[in-house]
């Protein structure tokens, strides 16, 4: 099975594939972005032609992820890492200490970040099992008032993804760089919902952060402006030049998921494709070795060890030489991880399992 433009399966954990029909797109206009003579690149951020870019990638989010009307969508800088350190200076000081659930290591980080700006609770760790698990969220002793609980709702790097919305009441916060219109979520349950690009959206230097109005009215007076959300809201992401090109492209891959039948379309397909690689996993006799527990596994990000390092090394060769790209673990986890966002193919899923089975019979 060959791939568009000789393409490789790209098995990257971000920045990572793109639909190829964006691509594409991307490239018709980047001479002359729709009769305006110039590339969105080339563009002033406050000309009429981008000013109908960013707002109309605004709204195509707003509508894929049924965004209620007293939220706002930001397109912000400084990748999800900055963003994590903007809400604690924000908040961690409003209201009794945060609560943090830990289950990989985005959500440690984000944890350490807040840590320089004062005291919080860490209500849950999965750092004692390696981050295989996570909580249901009526388990854990949640603090309703407290400043916020934060989680990140899919590990991209041990592969643990929350199977659900919160179900109790909080001031919750969520990282959802990796699993972003991957499945259905009630935007209501959040008040502060924030997201690299580089995964499910477009290419990397772009976050989104999706924030109720009251978090904007709760930022206090002496933040720097550019960290202000208040004043980014205000100013409609423009307060300075905005990364104009990403933003162009996540409008893009808005419209796809659009076109390709909407966030539900994604997630039946993200549950199919992951499922043919657990299945290989589950099927190899203990050859493979999934990292997350059975009831948590991401759709997004399938994390699995081999017997050995050598096993291990030589499958991603191996690999490569199938065009199977991307596919090496991170190295806090070892082993390999497929990731297997929105934009990657199917057949992409059907070929690394065929070639797990095929490798493992004959290693
Ligand atoms: C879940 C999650 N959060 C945060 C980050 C950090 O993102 P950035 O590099 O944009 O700061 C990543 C990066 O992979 C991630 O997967």
């Amino acid at each position: 099975m060959s791939q568009p433009y000789n393409r490789v399966y790209n098995f990257s954990a971000g920045p990572c594939t793109l639909p190829v029909e964006v691509l594409e797109e991307a490239r018709d206009g980047l001479m002359n972005y729709q009769g305006t003579g110039m590339s969105v690149m080339e563009m002033s951020h406050r000309s009429a032609a981008f000013e109908g870019i960013l707002h109309e990638a605004e709204a195509n989010l707003k509508e894929l992820m049924k965004v209620p009307d007293n939220y706002r969508v930001l397109f912000q800088q400084g990748g999800a890492s900055m963003h994590a350190s903007i809400i604690a200076m924000s908040y961690l000081k409003q209201g009794p200490k945060p609560q943090y659930i830990t289950t990989g290591t985005w959500g440690q980080k984000s944890m350490e970040y807040a840590k320089v700006v004062g005291e919080l609770d860490e209500i849950y760790s999965g750092k004692a099992d390696g981050y295989r698990c996570a909580p249901d969220f009526d388990s854990l002793p949640i603090n309703p008032e407290a400043a916020y609980a934060y989680f990140t709702s899919n590990e991209t790097i041990q592969g643990v993804q929350f199977q659900q919305d919160p179900n109790v009441a909080a001031t919750w916060v969520c990282d959802m760089s990796s699993d972003i219109l991957a499945r259905n979520v009630d935007v209501s349950k959040y008040a502060i919902i924030y997201a690299g690009a580089q995964k499910n959206q477009g290419p990397a230097g772009v976050v989104t952060v999706i924030i109720r109005d009251d978090m904007l009215a709760r930022v206090p007076e002496n933040m720097a402006p550019m960290f202000d959300y208040r004043v980014q809201a205000k100013n409609d992401s423009l307060y300075n030049t905005p990364p104009c090109w990403p933003i162009y492209m996540c409008g893009l891959v808005y419209q796809w998921v659009e076109r390709e039948g909407g966030v539900s379309e994604m997630n039946r397909r993200n549950k199919e494709k992951a499922g043919l690689i657990y299945k290989a996993i589950d099927e190899s006799g203990g050859f493979y070795k999934g990292h997350a527990s059975q009831e948590v596994r991401s759709i997004m990000n399938v994390s699995f060890t081999l017997p050995d390092e050598a096993l291990t090394e030589r499958f991603v060769k191996e690999a490569e030489a199938e065009k199977l790209d991307g596919l090496k673990g991170h190295r806090s986890v070892g082993g390999i991880r497929a990731s297997i966002y929105n934009a990657f193919p199917k057949e992409g899923c059907e070929v690394l399992a065929q070639f797990m089975r095929d490798f493992a019979a004959r290693a």
